[in-house]
């Protein structure tokens, strides 16, 4: 419950530079359906917790009418359980120091929902806002072959255009040899048949160290600029 706070604070990280006084910032943004983002997103923002960061846990607004979400029980249960994780707001990009976005594969690209709330941030784009931040991204997809690369790299488009400094997990730890996606963390779901397993919480486990570990070097970096 803690961590879907917008006020939780935790150890600093980043503090060997006496120039940082504040933990590194990490809002980890997602939309899923049925659960499985939901999940990897929980991971994701629990191991940037223990890397010292403190972490905003915000879902994209829903789209979907409620027939169709009543009309699937993993869509309907997955809803109830996040119902108390709040909407994102532009407000939460700006205090961010890294955000980590996570979208289900649609078709090869992100969901509308997650499309929808990025497009709302025009406002901080154009004030400069978004910009000399640390991206990264998720996925997940019911097929091992479904779309997970064009996804992620679909996400980083607009990365490109906050003028963000995109970091992607790579092969930078031996776990990623196990899971082998360097974009971004994923998970094949086989339609609900393959839960969350241990390969995809390394992957996020590795992806919310990286990312804290940079966004940490890029503040210390800026604020001594
Ligand atoms: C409209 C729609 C399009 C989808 N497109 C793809 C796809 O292109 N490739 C794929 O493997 N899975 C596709 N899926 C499946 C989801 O991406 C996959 O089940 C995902 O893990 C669901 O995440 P969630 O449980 O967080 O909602 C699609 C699902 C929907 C509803």
């Amino acid at each position: 419950m803690g961590i879907f706070s917008r006020n939780r604070t935790n150890t600093p990280h980043g503090t060997e530079n006496p120039a940082v006084s504040t933990p590194t910032k990490v809002a980890v943004v997602y939309y899923s359906s049925t659960g499985t983002i939901a999940e990897v997103a929980r991971e994701i923002a629990q191991y940037a917790e223990k890397a010292g960061a403190e972490v905003r846990l915000l879902k994209a607004a829903e789209l979907a009418p409620q027939a169709a979400i009543d009309s699937n029980p993993a869509w309907a249960a997955n809803a109830a359980a996040t119902a108390d994780v709040p909407h994102a707001t532009p407000a939460d990009i700006e205090w961010a120091d890294a955000v980590v976005f996570g979208s289900p594969t649609r078709f090869g690209n992100i969901a509308s929902q997650l499309k929808q709330f990025i497009d709302t941030l025009g406002g901080l784009w154009a004030q400069g806002k978004l910009a000399d931040k640390v991206y990264s991204g998720f996925t997940s997809s019911a097929t091992t072959h479904g779309g997970q690369e064009s996804t992620l790299l679909a996400l980083y488009n607009s990365f490109h255009h906050f003028g963000g400094i995109v970091v992607a997990p790579g092969y930078t730890d031996p776990a990623k040899f196990a899971d082998g996606n360097p974009y971004g963390t994923s998970h094949v779901d086989a339609q609900g048949n393959n839960p969350v397993d241990d390969t995809t919480r390394a992957a996020a486990r590795v992806q919310a160290e990286r990312v804290v570990k940079i966004a940490s070097a890029l503040k210390a970096g800026l604020a001594a600029a």
